[in-house]
Order: C-alpha cells, then sequence, then structure tokens
C-alpha cells in the first residue's frame, strides 16, 4: 500500500518542505507551516497553442462593461473587462460584500441586446436570508441576482457554466474548497487550486469573476501569495473604522494603471461615491489654528487635497513622545532632525503629533514641507494662512526637491479655490500655467518657514 505523501507548506507564501520547519526560509514567517497533501496532479494546461507574429496579432481592444459606479470603473482600469478575474481584499467589515452587491446588481439593471442580464452570487459565508437583508438595506431589490450557497468549486463552477451569467461573485474565496484537495478550506492549497479553477473558468467562457479575500492583521491577503499573482487586478478596500470614508486601491491591474483610487462614503443606504474628495477632506478643517496645513497629494493620476496637522507641546516625561499617524514614522523623525539640524528648530524637548485627517495614508514625499510646516506652526502657535497649500520633498540637507505633477496638483488646488501655493523652485521655474495661484518658489527648509508667516 502507498503511503499518501504529505509535504509542509507555509501558510504565507506557499513554500514547501519535507520537514516541519519554524521558520520559512523563503519569506521569513515564523511558525507557519501545515501539513498539506501533495497536489495530486498539475493543472491541465490549454491545448498547445502556436507561437504567431504580433503584427498578425489584431484587437488589443478589450471588451470592457461599464458598471456604472464611476470610482470603481475608474479603479479598474475603465470598467469591467470580459473574463477578468479580480480579487477584492479588505478587513472583516469595511464593506467588501457592500461593495460588491453594489456593483453587481449595477450589471444586473444593464440590459444586453438580446436578454437581460443575470448575475451569480456565490456566498460560502452568509446564507441567502443574510444576504437578503444586506441587499434590503442598499434597496436592492432583482430577478437578475441570483444567489447561491455553495462552497466546492466544482459545483460553482458548473452551475456557472450552465447559467452564463454576466458576472460571477465569490465571498469570499477563503471559504472554497477543491474536492482535490483534502486539507481544510482557508489552507494556502485550497485557496490556491480553487483560485485556479475560477480563473481556467472566467478566462475560458469570458465571465469577469469577483473573488473577495479576507486580510490579515499584518495586511496581507490572507493565503498564498501566488493568489495576488494568478488574478489580474487587485483591488484593495480600505479605511479607518472609525470613518466613515473608504478607499478602494489597486495594487494590480492587467488591465489598467495602478495606484488609482476611488473614494466611498459607508452610509446607512450603502457605500456613496464620492467624486470630488478633496472637497469633501477640506470641508471640517478648521481655520486659522496652528498646526493644520493643506498639501496636495497624488494618488496614482488623481491629486487629493488633505489636510496635514502637528501639535507640538512639552513633554512632560523624560523621552519625548513622537507620534504619527497616516505618514510614515521614521519620515517625520527625519523631518524633525532636519528641522533641529538646519532650520535650528529646537523639538528635543517636546511631544510631536502628526496627523493626517480623514484616515488617509500618505506615502509620497510630496507631503515633507507640509509636515514641516505644520510642526513649525504648532511649535510657534502661528497659524497658517488658510488659503495657502504646500507640496514639495525635503532632503537631508534641507533642501526643498521637486516632486512630479506639479501642474495638475495646482490645478486642483485652484479649483478648490485656494490663493497662495509654497512649492520647490525647481517645480515653479517649469510651470505652464499658474492657475490664478500666487505662487512661491522654495528652495530649501528656511525659506518655508519664512514664507508660511506671512
Ligand atoms: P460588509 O459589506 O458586510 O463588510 P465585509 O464584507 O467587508 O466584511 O459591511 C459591513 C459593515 O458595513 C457593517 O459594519 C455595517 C456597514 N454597513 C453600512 O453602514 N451601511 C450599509 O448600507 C451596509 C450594507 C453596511
Ligand atoms: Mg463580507
Amino acid at each position: 500500500m502507498s503511503k499518501i505523501k504529505t509535504v509542509y507548506q507555509c501558510q504565507a507564501c506557499g513554500y514547501s518542505s519535507p520537514k516541519w520547519l519554524g521558520k520559512c526560509p523563503d519569506c521569513g514567517a515564523w511558525n507557519s507551516f501545515s501539513e498539506e497533501k501533495q497536489s495530486p496532479k498539475p493543472l491541465k494546461s490549454f491545448s498547445l497553442s502556436q507561437p504567431q507574429p504580433l503584427s498578425k496579432i489584431v484587437g488589443g481592444k478589450e471588451r470592457r462593461t461599464h458598471i456604472g459606479i464611476n470610482e470603481l470603473d475608474r479603479v479598474l482600469g475603465g470598467g469591467l473587462v470580459n473574463g477578468a478575474v479580480i480579487l477584492v481584499g479588505g478587513d472583516p467589515g469595511i464593506g467588501k460584500s457592500t461593495l460588491v452587491l453594489q456593483a453587481i446588481s449595477k450589471i444586473a439593471s444593464q440590459t444586453s441586446d438580446s436578454n437581460q442580464k443575470t448575475v451569480l452570487y456565490v456566498s460560502g459565508e452568509e446564507s441567502p436570508e443574510q444576504i437578503k437583508l444586506r441587499a434590503e438595506r442598499l434597496s436592492i431589490n432583482s430577478d437578475n441576482i441570483m444567489l447561491l450557497s455553495e462552497t466546492l468549486v466544482e459545483n460553482i463552477v458548473m452551475t456557472a457554466d450552465d447559467m452564463k451569467p454576466a458576472a460571477v461573485v465569490i465571498d469570499s474565496i477563503q471559504t472554497i474548497y477543491t474536492e482535490e484537495l483534502t486539507s481544510a478550506p482557508g489552507s494556502v492549497g485550497q485557496i490556491r487550486e480553487s483560485a485556479a479553477k475560477l480563473m481556467f473558468f472566467a478566462k475560458k467562457s469570458d465571465m469577469p469573476v469577483f473573488l473577495i479575500g479576507h486580510v490579515t492583521k499584518e495586511g496581507a491577503i490572507a493565503g498564498p501569495r501566488v493568489l495576488e499573482h494568478l488574478v489580474d487586478t487587485v483591488l484593495y478596500f480600505e479605511g479607518d473604522k472609525g470613518h466613515p470614508y473608504r478607499i478602494l486601491r489597486t495594487i494590480k491591474n492587467r488591465f489598467g494603471s495602478t495606484n488609482e483610487i476611488g473614494v466611498f462614503e459607508m452610509r446607512d443606504e450603502g457605500l456613496v461615491e464620492i467624486n470630488n474628495p478633496s472637497e469633501l477632506f477640506m470641508s471640517e478643517r478648521p481655520l486659522n489654528v496652528s498646526g493644520s496645513t493643506v498639501i496636495v497629494t497624488m494618488e496614482g493620476t488623481r491629486p487629493l487635497l488633505v489636510e496635514v496637522q502637528a501639535l507640538v507641546s512639552p513633554t512632560t516625561f523624560g523621552m519625548p513622545r513622537r507620534t504619527s499617524m497616516g505618514v510614515d514614522f521614521n519620515r517625520v523623525n527625519l523631518l524633525i532632525a532636519v528641522l533641529e539640524k538646519k532650520a535650528g528648530i529646537h523639538l528635543g524637548g517636546m511631544d510631536v503629533f502628526t496627523n493626517i485627517v480623514g484616515g488617509l495614508k500618505i506615502v509620497e514625499t510630496a507631503a515633507d514641507i507640509g509636515i514641516i510646516s505644520a510642526i513649525v506652526s504648532s511649535f510657534r502657535e502661528v497659524p497658517i494662512d488658510s488659503k495657502t497649500f504646500l507640496f514639495g520633498e525635503v532632503g537631508l540637507s534641507g533642501e526643498v526637491r521637486a516632486v512630479a505633477q506639479g501642474d495638475s496638483r495646482l490645478k486642483e488646488a485652484a479649483k478648490i479655490g485656494f490663493k497662495k501655493a509654497i512649492i520647490p523652485k525647481s517645480n515653479a521655474e517649469r510651470l505652464k500655467d499658474n492657475f490664478g495661484l500666487s505662487i512661491v518658489g522654495v528652495k530649501d527648509v528656511e525659506e518655508v518657514i519664512e514664507n508660511i508667516r506671512g
């Protein structure tokens, strides 16, 4: 009798080893190995295809459906591509099921040339009654939305193949399993094999498939990394539970640019698109208080105005505290060091707190001079003019460096009603237009500080 062969596989990256290991040599995760049955057979490939010359290939135009939710369409690169597999990740309770349900109800309300479009919503987590409750809350009621409680991927593929819906939703991929493996649903092998089956089905039948995926505490989409490589598009739905704003971010997109964002607000009646997020993030801004200023950050192709706040107060402990929310902690420490050394602003005995308003996270260095200004403003208790905004990167010698897309940043701020821009000198010299703003080009941190006072 032949022994069933098992391997130990890292649940974080899919690395396999014949023995249990405490630390994954591939991704470095600790205690991540679990026993799995070795994949019984490799995935069947398509029929042998012949290489063909690039010039002979026609088209290059994917067929896209506009879902009708602008923020989502943009994030997808201009609509939903037939046969695309889209992974929607996010923390539990952030609104993934709500988003996808709203999206497919839009699709279901469209009529194609021949017939009404039906969509298939497969849930392994919630019963049809629970989904019905959510749909009632969203005022969605349609004969074209078909609900299926099923977790076996072979059955899902068979049902979808019979039904030929306009889109399929799998909520969530972690609950789906294939009968070819004996491991529990949610394990690396199961997620990968089930997703691969759905992927082949999507490509073969030209049907778009949404996979909803859970996210671990560390922020990675739970399951093997291979899942991210397998799918065409990875969207990440994020936001702060305490805030109603939700941001849909593209992590990967084979059919469009990455780093696009869509902004939504979670209301009682569901997700509402925010077409002008800059206005929203500005709406609650306190005027003429110290420690607050506005920066323009780029999210993909889209400029976004956000408020940066800082609070500087004498420390009551021996060690001054530094806390930052929404911006990189180390970046803020670096900027504080630059302020000390290059501008003679001594923060050694001060606690410094920085915050980006609205639960946003900013990774761009263009926020640097904004953070510096907010800190100086709070330190000196001098408010920055409320019609002034800034952007620019700060180098270690205190120089202010140019950032990309200066023109679109200025244009957006002018649209919202700002009057004065403090920007890197080299950006100011290259401008095509001043958009009716008074523009101050600065070359170092000292010049920034001089100009925010006036
Ligand atoms: P849900 O889509 O179930 O989240 P996920 O699938 O990502 O786990 O959304 C759950 C949260 O959204 C829940 O806390 C309630 C809230 N919510 C609203 O505020 N308004 C609504 O219309 C709906 C449907 C949900
Ligand atoms: Mg859900």
